[in-house]
């Protein structure tokens, strides 16, 4: 059985993993608004990344013989300027879900919950991954005009984003 204190952490996860989705999705809305169909396909499929990792947090801890609970989510920022600063505040969001995934490394390393060590190992190799994904997309997107050739260049290789 796992501590109380690991499954309220794990399932307070798979709610944050959702929000991450949702605020991707914001993100999506201000490049299809913009007519940039490429971009909001890549934070489309990035919002379905996050729904993914969300549901691993729900299959691990049915796995443990816990019933996950859903929280209502927080509403995202859906006024966003550039994207640049979209880019930057990804960034964030990403290096705030390591932060949260590290404090849950931490707690079950002190319970010796090994199981749960185990299933995490596969999100900090993750968020090695998504950090880079975005450092790559702040410093293509700098200097660079929006809807400029080099701009249009990363729609169209971004409309082919696909979920892997
Ligand atoms: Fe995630
Ligand atoms: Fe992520």
């Amino acid at each position: 059985m796992l501590p109380k204190e690991i499954v309220t952490a794990l399932n307070n996860q798979m709610n944050y993993e959702f929000e991450a989705a949702h605020s991707y999705l914001a993100m999506a809305s201000y490049f299809s608004a913009h007519g940039y169909h490429g971009f909001a396909n890549f934070y489309m499929v990035q919002a379905e990344e996050e729904r993914f990792h969300a549901m691993k947090f729900y299959h691990f801890l049915v796995s443990m013989g816990e019933r996950p609970h859903f929280k209502a989510l927080t509403a995202p920022n859906n006024m966003h300027e550039s994207p640049l600063h979209i880019a930057k505040q990804s960034l964030e969001q990403e290096q705030a879900v390591t932060r949260s995934i590290y404090a849950i490394m931490d707690l079950a390393t002190e319970h010796k919950e090994h199981a749960t060590i185990q299933f995490l190992h596969w999100f900090v190799d993750e968020q090695v991954e998504e950090e880079e994904l975005f450092r790559d997309i702040i410093q293509k997107l700098s200097g660079i005009s929006v809807g400029g050739d080099y701009f249009m260049m990363m729609d169209k290789e971004f409309a082919e984003r696909k979920m892997h």
